[in-house]
């Protein structure tokens, strides 16, 4: 018979007075367990939603400040276009152009975009006039943007390189994990 592994909600308690790099590591630790023997997209981009949404709310300010947490993938409908995917949060934009926002910006660059304050980002898309800070990670798989984590933050210099780098390794755990529309 095959071995069914049990999913726990455990897997997203957060110690109190953990790092922000403890905290990290564990959502990489936890999102590689449940991504081992599961490839769907939807499914993995839920449950690493939830993950980041509790390690952050573990946190102290500025992370659990956090009021959003997701991700957006490729639009299969319209080229060069993300539309919303799992997430914890605000109900969000539906579909974004690459051409436009925070989230446009990584996915033509396929670099991360650290925006300490949002009013400074040209183009910055407020689904929600609260978040005061983002970050938005690609997730590059063999050299094309199939989706992008995307955190936003209700205070300025809500994010850091800590941040980044970590968003950036789960970015490509992520996306090695999944099959994608
Ligand atoms: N602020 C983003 C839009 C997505 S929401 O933050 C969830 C942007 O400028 O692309």
């Amino acid at each position: 018979m095959p071995l069914t592994l049990q999913v726990h909600a455990d897997a997203s308690n957060f110690a109190a007075n953990v790092t922000k790099e403890e905290a990290y590591q564990q959502v990489l630790d936890q999102a590689e367990g449940l991504l081992y023997d599961q490839r769907n997209w939807v499914c993995n981009l839920s449950n690493v939603s939830a993950l980041l949404w509790h390690a952050y709310k573990s946190l102290p300010s500025p992370s659990n400040q956090v009021n959003w947490a997701g991700f957006y993938t490729l639009d299969p409908s319209t080229p060069n276009q993300l539309i919303l995917g799992p997430f914890q949060g605000k109900v969000a934009c539906q579909t974004i152009a690459f051409s436009r926002g925070v989230c446009g910006a990584a996915a033509t660059t396929k670099q991360t975009q650290l925006v300490p304050d949002v009013d400074d980002f040209t183009g910055h898309i407020a689904c929600d006039g609260a978040s005061r800070s983002e970050i938005v990670t690609p997730i590059v798989v063999r050299d094309r943007v199939v989706a992008i984590i995307d955190v936003d933050c209700a205070v300025p210099g809500g994010f850091d390189d800590v941040d980044r780098a970590w968003l950036e390794k789960l970015a490509e755990l992520v996306g090695k994990s999944c099959d994608w529309p």
